[in-house]
């Protein structure tokens, strides 16, 4: 028979099991909803002027459910396709057979050859990342992209006309990057980055999106995930900003997002750009 402390334990561990899986549930879904509205922003799942002959290889850091690798293998059946996540939220058997998903930190380095990529994409990632981890893996993806192959990039960047509750939510956010060392800019200024490091053809531009107020579903979707999201991270946010009570935090979320943003028309920046590795001199 378990003693009441044994008891308390494994109800412990399983709250912090449940807190969890809510987590990788709430990531999934703004993760689903971001990659529908940057598809619909670009057009498709990509916007590197790549040949569909010349892809044999490519490569995705950071690939959380996989779907932009899933989609992208269907698109593309004759290249393989290579992924690496610290934390993969991939389905177990269902996926396109030229999809190759890897558990693995690209902090480590990326482990593939040199000049083996046609295409490097990442999304969401750099914006989460410390500087310093972004520009080493900067310098890795450029090592293992093939010469005249194209890097792609997609990120959120920040909120523009929050009212009241995300501008709450963006002061924790802003005490967070500070905190692991993240410069929230960065993103903004990669064309020029890259430039320096050697690529070419560099392109950036930016969008907003409007979240929630319009009345097309992948806007709706991804506001739906967002009140999700805060809800879930609402122990995080209200830790961060020293809000004094999290279940009201939750509520705010719950109830008052969805007015606050059709009211203050809120929206929320993006960045996508892509450059290519200069190819072998004819001269
Ligand atoms: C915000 S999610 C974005 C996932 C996916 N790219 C998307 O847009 O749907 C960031 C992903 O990067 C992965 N990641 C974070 N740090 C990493 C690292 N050091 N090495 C490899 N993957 C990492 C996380 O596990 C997570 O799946």
């Amino acid at each position: 028979m378990q003693s009441t402390a044994q008891q308390e334990s494994v109800q412990g561990l399983r709250r912090q099991q449940q807190q969890k899986n809510n987590e990788t549930k709430a990531e999934l879904q703004i993760d689903g909803a971001e990659h529908y509205l940057f598809k619909g922003v670009i057009g498709g799942n990509y916007m590197s002027p790549i040949k569909a002959n010349n892809m044999k290889k490519c490569l995705e850091v950071g690939f959380g459910c996989g779907i932009w690798m899933m989609e992208m293998a269907s698109e593309f059946p004759e290249c393989q396709f290579y992924g690496i996540d610290l934390n993969p939220k991939t389905p177990e058997n269902t996926y396109p057979d030229n999809c190759n998903f890897l558990k693995g930190d690209f902090t480590d380095g990326l482990p593939y050859p040199d000049e083996t990529f046609d295409l490097v994409h990442v999304k969401s990632l750099l914006m989460y990342k410390p500087v310093e981890h972004v520009h080493k893996l900067l310098k890795e993806i450029y090592r293992v992209t093939k010469k005249g192959g194209y890097f792609e990039y997609k990120e959120p960047l920040r909120i523009k006309n929050a009212g009241p509750i995300l501008n709450m939510v963006q002061e924790g956010w802003d005490i967070f990057l500070k905190e692991q060392k993240i410069d929230k800019d960065l993103v903004l200024s990669l064309d020029r980055v890259l430039l320096q490091q050697g690529w070419k053809d560099a392109a950036l531009t930016t969008h907003l999106i409007s979240v929630g107020e319009s009345e097309d579903s992948a806007s709706n979707m991804f506001y739906e995930s967002w009140k999700k999201f805060s809800e879930t991270f609402s122990d995080i946010f209200t830790t961060l900003i020293e809000f004094p009570r999290k279940e009201e935090f939750k509520k705010l979320a719950r109830n008052d997002l969805e007015p606050e943003c059709k009211k203050f028309k809120t929206g929320v920046e993006i960045a996508v750009g892509f450059a290519t590795k200069r190819p072998i001199s004819t001269n």
